[in-house]
């Protein structure tokens, strides 16, 4: 199984560690790709939506296209992040930013659909769920229904300060987290009903002009979806 980490931290810390312990307990290390934020992306959003109009078109495509090679290739994405200021890392958030257009609102890919997704995201003390959250959104309206996660409060600022009796929790829990994805190993995640239905709605709205630009509804009428074509019945 191919697996890619996207980490949205450059060090190795709490997040990276609790990724890298379920990643490599799933695959070998020549089979996980792996991408730090923002060493891989070093970049902010512009909004100069050239993107709208051809995806490449975006000032900081050829360092995006190494991310979406990675996620295309492979069967399940971690994603890690500390918690900051109660969300997702910045770094994090600008590569979701500067992937708006994989929403089903504009030109989502066809072979997001059927992949499995974990997202990891430590604090120190407070709830993780809306770092989860920032994430989770993004993707699913990148048409992925299979999202997993987990958060913890590590009671600590790094991995190597974490107390033993936290440790032995976060042990357990990855352990637990292991045993679930290793039912999953090779399988293609179901496309949920809320993914359908989205997806029905945002065709509708295609089919409307009401799109971003006309290259949009060019993209979907091209790719069969304002009909009954659905990419997770075309994707491989
Ligand atoms: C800029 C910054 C903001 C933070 N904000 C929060 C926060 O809102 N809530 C929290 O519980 N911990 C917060 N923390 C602590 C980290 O989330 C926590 O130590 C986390 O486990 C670090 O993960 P890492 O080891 O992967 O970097 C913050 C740390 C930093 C550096």
């Amino acid at each position: 199984m191919k697996l890619t980490i996207i980490h949205g931290q450059n060090h190795k810390g709490s997040s990276y560690n609790i990724g890298r312990l379920v990643a490599n307990s799933l695959c070998n290390e020549s089979d996980i790709t792996e991408f730090f934020l923002p060493k891989d992306l070093n970049h902010f959003c512009l909004g100069c939506y050239k993107c709208v109009e051809d995806e490449s078109s975006c000032p900081f495509y050829a360092e995006k296209l190494p991310l979406y090679n990675a996620i295309k290739n492979s069967e399940l994405i971690i994603f890690t992040t500390p918690v900051y200021c109660m969300g997702a890392s910045a770094p994090m958030k600008s590569f979701l930013d500067l992937s708006f257009t994989n929403w089903m609102t504009h030109k989502p890919k066809d072979y997001m659909f059927q992949k499995r997704v974990l997202i990891i995201a430590t604090s120190a003390g407070s709830s993780g769920k809306n770092a989860i959250k920032d994430i989770k959104t993004s993707l699913s309206y990148w048409g992925i229904s299979k999202i997993d996660s987990y958060t913890i409060a590590v009671q600590a600022t790094g991995w190597n300060t974490i107390k033993k009796e936290r440790m032995e929790k976060i042990q357990r829990d990855v352990n637990k987290i292991i045993v679930s994805q290793k039912k999953l190993v090779n399988t293609k995640a179901k496309v949920g009903l809320k993914t359908k239905i989205m997806f029905a709605i945002f065709s509708g709205m295609q089919k409307a002009n009401w799109g971003a630009s006309p290259t949009e509804k060019e993209y979907w009428n091209k790719k069969g979806w304002l009909g009954k074509a659905r990419p997770w019945k075309s994707s491989k």
